[in-house]
């Protein structure tokens, strides 16, 4: 989906130059860089995610198991949501930045108590939320539920429609920090309404809380238009597209879906609110080690929410290494925060560009081909879009170790493997 504004921008770069007309250019490409910037994006005034938040969630890995006694050690449970935090705490995720662990959808009692307000299920919560907020707290981590603003939960548990008010202030005595709003059983004309609802009344608790919405999600697979910029003004977060599965095939539709859409997207991403993927699936049983790579880079270059949702107890060392690579991590949280853009597609390899602080630019070269041969690639600096009048310092971003200079005029080379990633750090010299 290339605008007319890229093409423009194309045009220009392409031009006969004069240092002249370097300045008229620069001035130019900001002209059109603050149109692009245009729609009144006013993030969610709650001073919370001014950078992708990081964290776990039960849900990719852990489903709807409500089922304790044949499967104690994975049901959704106190038990299952403790032994998480306590790896977080004490194997490293908490120190490079996951930090919410969050329970989503079946951890509710069939039925509200008699005075309208939710419970947790006894069996699997007998400790209750609060007292599982504050064990999750003296960890050093903040503690995330789900609701749904419908009339059910999408597993068919007791929903938030018409309860909001009640719901907000349960949240915020229970010390929740975090609230991930589905949209199961509610009607697509009252989406908006709903989630403006519940972020007033989260507002009204005084308790800073995260708000993750499914708002955009809904009406996109609905076939309705999205107010992006309603969107962002109420959450901190937003899901757009299919919950991911533990499949390659899941995470490169992902990674087309936004493809297809990233200038849209990007507009509505900075601090305060983001476009959410869903959730890091790295290891679990379905994506070999270049996927993951791959997984976890784009996630990075996409400023998306690093949510992870895997079993911390069972996990390869290599998946490990890659989920606290510090590298990646500062890539997804550069404080600019601004969302990777799909440049073009060469044989199957797309090629993906994010402007970070420090004026760096993040790019990332991921081969959708599976004919098992690593591709080989060759681009100049104008076609990956890094104003060809200069030199840029690239570092390979993974380990940060390999490090040379491309000069104006020469190519820049590589090979990617199958469903694999090139991921570098260009820095303008
Ligand atoms: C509630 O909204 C006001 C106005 O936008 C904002 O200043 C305040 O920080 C918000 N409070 C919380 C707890 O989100
Ligand atoms: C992306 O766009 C192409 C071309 O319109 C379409 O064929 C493809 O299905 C789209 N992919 C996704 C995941 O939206
Ligand atoms: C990066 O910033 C430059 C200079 O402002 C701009 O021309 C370019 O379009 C930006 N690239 C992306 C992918 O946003």
């Amino acid at each position: 989906m290339l605008s007319t504004t890229d093409e423009r921008v194309d045009e220009i770069f392409n031009e006969e130059t004069t240092e002249k007309n370097n300045k008229m250019k620069s001035f130019l490409i900001i002209g059109l860089f603050v149109i692009l910037l245009k729609p009144d994006i006013n993030a969610l005034d709650n001073g919370l995610a001014l950078t992708p938040p990081m964290g776990w969630l039960t849900w990719e890995r852990f489903r709807c198991n409500t089922d304790c006694e044949r499967d104690p050690e994975n049901c959704i449970s106190e038990r299952l949501i403790k032994e998480m935090a306590d790896i977080m705490a004490s194997e490293g995720y908490r120190d490079v930045g996951y930090e919410y662990v969050i329970i989503d959808d079946c951890w509710l009692a069939q039925q509200r108590d008699q005075d309208g307000r939710l419970l947790p299920d006894p069996n699997r919560f007998p400790s209750g939320i609060k007292n599982l907020a504050e064990y999750v707290h003296r960890k050093g981590l903040k503690f995330g539920i789900y609701e749904d603003s419908g009339k059910k939960t999408c597993g068919g548990f007791p929903g938030s429609e018409f309860y909001m008010q009640t719901d907000a202030k349960t949240f915020a005595d229970w010390g929740v920090d975090y609230l991930k709003f589905d949209g199961c059983y509610s009607n697509l004309n009252d989406f908006q309404a709903g989630y403006e609802a519940m972020e007033f009344f989260l507002n009204r608790t005084r308790k800073k809380i995260v708000y993750s919405c499914e708002w955009p999600f809904y009406k996109i697979v609905g076939g309705l238009s999205v107010d992006f910029a309603a969107v962002r003004n109420t959450c901190n977060l937003w899901r757009n597209y299919f919950d991911i599965q533990d499949s390659w095939s899941s995470v490169i539709d992902i990674i087309n879906f936004w493809g297809n859409n990233s200038e849209l997207f990007s507009q509505y991403a900075g601090p305060g609110g983001w476009n959410d993927p869903d959730m890091i699936i790295l290891g679990n049983f379905g994506l070999s080690y270049d996927e993951e790579r791959t997984h976890l880079a784009m996630w990075a270059m996409m400023a998306a929410p690093l949510i992870m949702s895997n079993d911390l107890r069972h996990i390869r060392s290599q998946s490990k290494a890659l989920l606290q690579n510090r590298n990646i991590i500062s890539i997804n949280q550069d404080k600019l925060g601004i969302q990777a853009i799909l440049l073009r597609k060469v044989n199957g390899i797309q090629i993906w560009s994010r402007n970070l602080s420090h004026n760096r630019t993040a790019l990332a070269f991921v081969n959708e081909n599976s004919d098992g041969m690593p591709r080989y690639l060759k681009v100049t600096l104008d076609d990956i879009k890094l104003p060809p009048t200069r030199s840029y310092n690239f570092t390979e971003a993974f380990e940060m170790k390999i490090n040379f200079i491309i000069a104006k005029g020469h190519y820049l080379e590589m090979y990617v493997n199958p469903h694999g990633v090139q991921l570098f750090i260009a820095k303008r010299m």
